[in-house]
């Protein structure tokens, strides 16, 4: 084997055009999801608090992102709505109504910039008075069967409103498959599905929760649903069950904590594997950064390249138009 002298690794970094000539990874717009929080009225722009630098949108702001995305090269957009707290309810059916918030937004951004994906979130949590992702019982238990038979009427809902890609969020056991089946039946054979296939029950979901609206109002945790974060085996179930049921790319949720889980899914499965950098890691480098503890650009560049080396597709991620700005140079 050569070694040193004869081999030095660092003749190939010294000089940039050598680094860019052997970079094994790049992030291009491509890669790059980008999530808008909806919220009802006209001109409306309401910052988070916890999300510094995001704001939540009416619909017509919501449509000129959607032409700030498509002049920035970022191929599509995922939706999620402060539903008007009147509006929530036990069972969440806002979810259902053919003129919410989201399908509202869905039929804006079409008209804006048709040429973007739409991807939504399928999931009662933005709609429910408890904060859960489904039908909860008088124990509290988050009913399977009966949040997946609304799931599949919240999918349908949204494919009729022009969603691209329907992406449950919810963990229920065999929704996907309940999912994939309502679309072919009902003339969208076409619309994909993005499963939150690794989805965990996870702290970093803080901001998220503020910026929908359901913070304040979550009774318990969400651990008998979403994963525990000691397993990845698990993982790997989740993962399979997900594409035997007919997800065409899967998710897994958060991101940089979970890197070992995207690779592995990765490897295994060989299908469009996305990584959410979920609201919690944004707001950490975003804090970060105003404390003086580091530089945003670099911290949110290297994290984004991280997942592509990690074996992602893409990523969704709050620093979509920002990331897309430094690589246009
Ligand atoms: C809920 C949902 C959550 C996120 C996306 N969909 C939060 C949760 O499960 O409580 C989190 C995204 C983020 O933190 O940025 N269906």
């Amino acid at each position: 084997m050569t070694s040193f002298p004869a081999l030095r690794l660092r003749r190939t970094r010294i000089a940039p055009w050598s680094r860019r000539m052997v970079a094994e990874t790049v992030l291009t717009p491509a890669d790059l999801i980008w999530p808008l929080f909806v919220t009802d009225g006209h001109g409306v722009e309401e910052p988070i608090t916890t999300l510094p630098g995001v704001s939540r949108w009416s619909v017509d702001g919501i449509a000129a992102r959607a032409r700030e995305a498509r002049d920035l090269g970022i191929p599509c957009i995922a939706l999620f709505p402060n539903t008007p707290q009147h509006l929530r309810t036990p069972d969440g059916h806002e979810a259902l109504n053919s003129d919410n918030l989201i399908c509202r937004a869905i039929r804006a951004i079409k008209d804006a910039a048709p040429e973007i994906g739409v991807l939504t979130d399928v999931a009662l949590d933005p709609y429910t008075e408890h904060g859960h992702d489904g039908l909860i019982d008088a124990a509290g238990y988050v009913l399977n069967d009966d949040t997946s038979a609304i799931l599949v009427e919240q999918a349908l809902v949204q494919a009729a409103a022009g969603a691209d890609i329907i992406a449950p969020s919810d963990m229920m056991d065999g929704r996907v498959g309940a999912i994939r089946a309502a679309l072919e039946r009902e003339g969208h054979p076409n619309v994909q599905i993005m499963a939150y296939a690794a989805k965990y029950a996870s702290a970093f979901y803080g901001p998220f929760r503020d910026a929908v609206g359901s913070s304040g109002r979550l009774k318990g945790d969400k651990r008998g649903y979403q994963m525990d974060h000691a397993n990845a085996e698990e993982a790997l179930r989740e993962v399979a069950l997900d594409l035997a049921e007919g997800a065409d790319t899967v998710m897994v949720k958060p991101g940089l904590p979970y890197l070992d889980i995207i690779r592995r899914v990765k490897e295994r499965f060989e299908v469009p594997v996305f990584a959410y950098q979920v609201s919690g890691e944004y707001a950490m480098i975003e804090a970060a950064a105003a404390a003086g503890m580091g530089d945003r650009d670099a911290l949110a560049m290297e994290t984004l390249l991280a997942f592509r080396r990690a074996g992602c597709s893409g990523v969704l991620t709050y620093f979509a138009p920002l990331a897309a700005r430094l690589l246009a140079g």
